[in-house]
């Protein structure tokens, strides 16, 4: 399934049969009517808007019958000026509720054609259902095909081109992320990667398991070493001839996380195939600013394991070493995030990149925190900063916490360099978390500077949607900074 096809025409001319026309519904002076819109509207004059059921509510979507077999979709627009995320989200929604419809017109106004690039974006994004594991029963079906924007302001080629890619990658998210374990496991994770790269100008690298011992990755190996399906790392390159900054991108890849002996209770396992969210993402963000061809060098680094229970898996009180050469107390073998991902950061700052951005499904806590929609993000004010503002320009939502270091202590360990958690502790988990992280930074553990701007992206809470559908975000995988990780490579490239 790929995004609908999408076009502008200068002027509305009829009505065509089984085509849907989406008119906005907005309020004057408290009374519900048709907003500006370029598509015929005079079969609409007598009907009773609030009557039958029409709502300016943002999203909210009614359908009448239009002359000549066609339908009126009347969708709420709100009472505000519309922003472009606002136009993004609509066009999410129209391509979702209106997914039975192979043809779609929109009568939207838009004063410039980054407007209509915009709602175009949000038909891509959100078009997408989950349906590959569907057998006897039918999945929701998206049946759209072309959605035209009445509009003289034309989006350029260039610009439709950057749409496709991104969605494209959100897609390939979205579908890596939806994958159950069973069928999504380290190696089969790196290779479905790799198939995603090729062409498109990064180069990949799978490293095994002899790889990983060799290398010193005491991080994902002791993570990986109880699962029969061994873990993995996945180095991508992108190094385009133009761009002097380099950006290392690192992702948690863990392809089902049970917890490990520190096992999961049965409903907190339930989903914990998302846990590879992270390394798909900064996949998926590599391949898209390589077939944008930004200029400045990207390397990502995916550290995938399977988290399991068997005599070979780590036990509690196992002592491991990091690339960087930190040993660590697993305390509490659930917190295996921060245990791939202290090697992952060892050995991007290796190669002292100018930013270093992981993405990680690293804690609970996050949800507690911030809800469902906002990634937390904590790092360098820097660093921060940049991706913040990367976000707020693709309309996803991150919210700042602290580096809070009176927490630090908490992870001291009486037998090696850094305990993982401190147990029964519920205080701070996801800046603790960061903290942990923070320790595998450049030469951070030494306590010495470098020229390393480093930003970690807690997407624990916004990796799956399990309620309704909205704006572009399905249930299930939303593929959400994805977007963010490109605009970023924009902005510091
Ligand atoms: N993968 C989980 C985090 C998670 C929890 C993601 C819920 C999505 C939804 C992670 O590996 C984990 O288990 N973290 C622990 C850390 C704790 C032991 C400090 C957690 O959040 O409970
Ligand atoms: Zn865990
Ligand atoms: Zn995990």
């Amino acid at each position: 399934m790929t995004s609908p096809k999408m076009a502008t025409s200068a002027k509305f001319t009829t009505f065509n049969k089984n085509t849907a026309y989406v008119i906005p519904v907005t309020k004057k002076s408290d009374k519900l009517v048709i907003g500006e819109t370029n598509i015929e509207i005079s079969d609409l004059a007598g009907v009773d808007l609030v009557g039958v059921g029409v709502s300016a509510e943002l999203e909210s979507l009614v359908r009448l019958s239009a002359p000549n077999g066609a339908t009126y979709a009347l969708l709420g627009v709100g009472t505000k000026p519309l922003t472009k995320d606002d136009l993004r989200n609509l066009g999410g929604a129209i391509a979702r509720k209106l997914a039975s419809f192979k043809d779609v017109v929109i009568g939207l106004p838009t004063s410039d054609s980054s407007e209509t690039a915009v709602i175009f974006e949000g038909v891509a994004l959100g078009s997408y259902v989950h349906t590959k594991y569907k057998g006897l029963t039918k999945g929701a079906e998206i049946k759209l095909q072309t959605v035209t924007v009445i509009s003289s302001n034309k989006p350029a080629a260039a610009a439709l081109n950057q749409i496709s890619i991104l969605a494209e990658s959100v897609r390939l998210t979205r579908d890596l992320v939806n994958m159950p374990g069973l069928d999504l496991y380290p190696e089969s994770l790196a290779k479905a990667v790799q198939a995603a790269a090729k062409g498109t100008g990064v180069t990949t690298q799978i490293w095994n398991e002899e790889r990983l011992a060799k290398e010193g990755l005491g991080g994902i190996l002791g993570v990986g070493q109880g699962s029969s399906r061994g873990p993995r790392l996945v180095k991508l390159e992108y190094k385009p001839k133009v761009g002097k900054r380099h950006l290392a991108l690192v992702g948690k890849g863990i392809t089902f996380d049970t917890g490990g002996f520190s096992m999961k209770a049965p409903l907190n396992m339930l989903g914990m195939n998302f846990d590879m969210t992270g390394a798909a993402s900064v996949a998926a963000a590599t391949i898209a600013i390589a077939k944008l061809q930004l200029p400045i060098r990207v390397t990502a680094w995916l550290c995938i394991a399977e988290n399991m229970v068997s005599g070979t898996a780590q036990r509690p009180n196992d002592v491991i070493k990091a690339r960087n050469g930190m040993t660590i107390e697993v305390l509490n073998t659930d917190a295996e995030g921060r245990l791939v991902l202290a090697d992952g950061l060892s050995l991007a700052s290796e190669e002292k990149p100018d930013f270093i951005i992981d993405v990680a499904t690293l804690t609970g806590a996050v949800q507690i925190a911030l809800g469902t929609r906002h990634a937390g993000i904590m790092g360098d004010q820097e660093a921060v900063d940049e991706v913040r503002g990367a976000a707020e320009e693709v309309g996803e939502l991150v919210w700042q916490l602290p580096m809070a270091s009176e927490l630090r202590s908490l992870i001291d360990s009486e037998i090696a360099d850094i305990a993982n958690v401190k147990m029964g502790n519920t205080t701070g988990q996801t800046i603790i978390g960061g903290l942990f992280l923070n320790e595998f930074v450049g030469n951070r553990a030494k306590g010495e500077p470098d020229n390393i701007k480093w930003a970690h992206l807690d997407i624990a809470a916004t990796a799956h949607n399990e309620g309704s559908p909205y704006g572009v975000v399905p249930k299930g995988a939303t593929g959400s900074y994805v977007r963010t990780l490109v605009a970023l490579a924009k902005r510091i490239g």
